[in-house]
């Protein structure tokens, strides 16, 4: 549809025509068997159901179009429904956890898995996915910093932007893509002490400094959709922050798309005492720029009123209005209502070969080791035992891949048994242990009396342990113990399998490779040191099997890195490498009784963000600078000149595979401004790169640094950047101090 015909729709709908537009509906009031993400208080009437512009939660071609068809017929000017999902890491291939993803250090293995959750979804039905997360994530007791790509603000950006660009291709006209939605505007990841929903206090500075530019990230790379939070930011609830959507997302970030709120979140601003009830709820977020209510009786209720009293402008109405009948347009609803839905080709796409196989690299690269003594692994014996509730469990993904089919999933035993099956490796699984200690508890539980159940299941993993020469423990958080709504104080493995973890390291001389199954970064106590080998596998989805395995035996070297570090103790959360120095840091050997520490713990993560091992082992050289000084020119920093090659630093190391085999190893790059008008962290990830080499070559491998780079949200309140010293740091975690300094003058 033309715009000027778009504008002659909106002229001609009525003025509760418009505010049902604004008015999305829970899928499961419309289809019996739609997701269910959240609860609303009071079911939509006919009415509403009837002119609802939007709803959420349902999928499958002919569902799709029924309701579509259904919709459109008894609409009054025709106007078809859009159908939004939470499409987060698979629709029905799934792939690994955000969080997952992240660790993978590679933004193509992002966009190739959008690109797959978009065509699967939009062949059934789909026309948005409420994804990516874009939530800064450094606390592990929050459950979702599993739907994130981690702590790091850089890493997030590219990520992000990949699933954008992922899920939305070049025109969303292409029925095999949909619309991205990023979310939830803005630092709800900064939850107080990690609960959920809960209030989020940052200064101006932080919150643009290392909040913001993941959003920002996603919004250039052309997202159509954001979604507002549910926390406060410094006392104001998101979807009724008019200086958060107004101010900073529209005008500043230049976001020309659809705000929808989160479920129920403008009603929520009644219980945080923001809003006096849901007329003023609904006022404050109209003001803010909240397009669309979702799931609660707020605007279809209430807007009529506003309007009619002169509180909400019928101008701010049909602004709102108009940003969501583009965005069905841009979609092509208006010419083709039905868009990709097609029974056929969702057939034909659905859990495909190929995306299976897209999806299988992307749990092999997700994988990150952090522990391989003596070389343990790759697998070596011929009597493997396969151990604990890990070990043939099919739910390996994550409750935020609500439209897969946990039945799909590859477990470790259907994949250890595809592999070792015709050969002379003899392979025994045993269940071990029980995942939970009570299962209507998914808190970290406590151990009154032993659980006769879990003995009988340990006695029996003990059993299989002494008759093999390698044990692969397999353990992990239950699916229900990350994603919303599962704040944790105790990030430890449930007590059964700690339980089971001790008997079968107490064998003596066994070899025990661990696999830890999680969707935040846990608390490991002993299992590091017990443990011969540990791999970290994240929420890995339908692959997940055939990916381990493939890292199990060799026939991949491991290449994840932490996308989130782990801490020793629940305590140092959040915690963060790019935090700052304090007038006191402790001293790197010992402490001195006046320094920044605890009595009882290291400060430092016990793996750090950017860490992981691979099959290999490498040698980077000291950083070579192609000069020492880098001017600030003027013209750059205003952004009306490009920087040129006369602007750039080339930092370059020569890394070099000294181990036996074939492995790819993820340079980083990190830069530390030695002082500036605000504090500045110990050091910021700048870059990253994979090389891949074979044992005993070597490449070179180059980071362009230039100004831009050194900008940060000064004392003047603007990103620009302050001449001085700062150091590059080029090496294979956060921790390297493999450095060389420069100055910008
Ligand atoms: C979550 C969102 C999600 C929405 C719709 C909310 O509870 O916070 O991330 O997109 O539900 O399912």
């Amino acid at each position: 549809m033309k715009k000027t015909d778009l504008k002659n729709l909106l002229n001609d709908m009525s003025l509760e025509e418009k505010i049902m537009q604004l008015v999305q509906i829970p899928g499961y009031e419309l289809e019996q068997d739609a997701a269910v993400t959240g609860l609303s208080d009071k079911a939509s009437s006919d009415r509403v159901k009837k002119l609802a512009g939007s709803t959420l939660g349902v999928w499958g071609a002919e569902k799709a179009i029924a309701l579509q068809k259904r919709h459109m017929k008894n609409h009054p000017h025709h106007i078809p429904l859009l159908l939004m999902l939470d499409v987060i890491h698979g629709h029905k291939t799934v792939f690994p956890c955000p969080l997952g993803q992240g660790a993978t250090f590679d933004p193509e293995v992002a966009r190739k898995g959008a690109e797959i959750q978009a065509k699967e979804a939009a062949s059934e039905g789909v026309h948005v996915t409420f994804s990516p997360m874009a939530d800064l994530s450094r606390d592990a007791r929050w459950g979702r910093v599993l739907e994130s790509t981690g702590e790091d603000k850089f890493l997030n950006g590219k990520m992000i932007s990949a699933m954008v660009e992922g899920y939305q291709g070049k025109s969303l006209k292409d029925k095999e893509h949909v619309a991205s939605c990023i979310k939830h505007f803005a630092a709800y990841g900064g939850a107080e002490a990690g609960r959920d929903y809960t209030n989020v206090e940052l200064s101006e500075h932080t919150l643009r400094e290392q909040y913001l530019p993941a959003y920002e990230e996603g919004i250039k790379a052309g997202a159509r959709l954001v979604m507002t939070s549910f926390n406060t930011l410094n006392g104001i609830p998101s979807s009724g922050n008019k200086y958060l959507m107004r101010d900073i997302l529209r005008k500043d970030m230049k976001f020309k798309g659809v705000l929808i709120s989160d479920w129920a979140a403008i009603a929520e601003m009644v219980s945080w005492g923001f809003a006096e009830d849901m007329k003023e709820a609904s006022r404050l977020a109209m003001e803010a720029g909240v397009d669309i209510d979702m799931c609660t009786a707020c605007y279809s209720g209430n807007l009529k009123a506003l309007v009619k009293e002169g509180k909400v402008s019928e101008k701010l109405l049909d602004e709102a209005v108009m940003r969501v009948l583009e965005l069905k347009n841009d979609l092509g609803l208006f010419e083709d209502p039905f868009r990709g839905a097609s029974v056929e080709k969702s057939l034909e796409v659905c859990l495909c070969d190929e995306h299976r196989k897209v999806a299988r690299d992307a749990v092999r690269k997700s994988l990150v080791l952090l522990e391989n003594k003596d070389n343990a692994l790759p697998l070596s014996s011929k009597k493997v035992a396969f151990i604990g509730p890990y070990a043939d469990e099919k739910k390996i993904h994550s409750s935020w891949a609500i439209s897969g089919n946990p039945d799909t999933n590859v477990t470790i035993k259907e994949a250890a048994e595809e592999l070792f099956g015709k050969s002379d490796v003899k392979v025994k699984f045993a269940k071990g242990c029980n995942m939970l200690l009570d299962k209507t508890d998914l808190g970290y539980g406590v151990a009154k009396e032993k659980d006769k159940d879990n003995k009988a299941l340990i006695e029996e993993a003990v059993k299989a342990a002494k008759w093999a020469d390698e044990v692969v423990l397999c353990l992990g958080e239950e699916i229900g113990q990350s994603g919303e709504s599962t704040s944790r104080v105790d990030i430890r493995i449930p007590v059964p399998q700690k339980e089971l973890f001790d008997a079968v390291s107490a064998i003596k001389n066994k070899k025990i490779v661990t696999l830890i199954f999680n969707g935040r970064p846990l608390v490991l106590d002993d299992i590091p040191e017990k443990s011969s080998a540990l791999l970290i596998c994240w929420r890995p989805g339908t692959e997940g099997g055939h990916g381990i395995l493939d890292v199990l035996s060799g026939a991949y070297s491991p290449s994840g890195k932490l996308s989130m570090s782990f801490p020793y103790a629940v305590g140092q959360e959040p915690l963060h490498y790019d935090h700052y120095n304090t007038g006191r840091p402790k001293p790197l050997e010992g402490a001195s009784i006046f320094s920044s520490r605890y009595l009882d713990c290291p400060n430092e993560a016990r793996y750090p963000f950017g860490y992981g091992l691979t099959y290999s082992k490498f040698e980077v050289s000291g950083i070579k600078l192609s000069k020492k000084k880098l001017s600030k020119d003027a013209a750059v920093a205003k952004g009306v000149k490009k920087a040129s090659e006369a602007d750039h630093i080339k930092a370059s190391v020569t890394v070099k595979n000294i181990g036996d085999v074939t492995a790819t190893e993820t340079l980083q790059l990190y830069i530390r401004d030695i002082s500036g008008s605000r504090v500045r962290p110990v050091k910021e990830l700048k870059g990253f790169e994979k090389v891949t080499l074979a044992s005993g070559k070597s490449a070179k491998v180059t980071f362009t640094i230039d100004e831009p780079m050194l900008r940060f949200f000064t004392i003047n309140n603007k990103f620009e950047s302050e001449p001085g010293r700062f150091t590059a740091f080029i090496g294979t975690d956060s921790e390297t101090d493999n450095s060389a300094e420069f100055e910008l003058v």
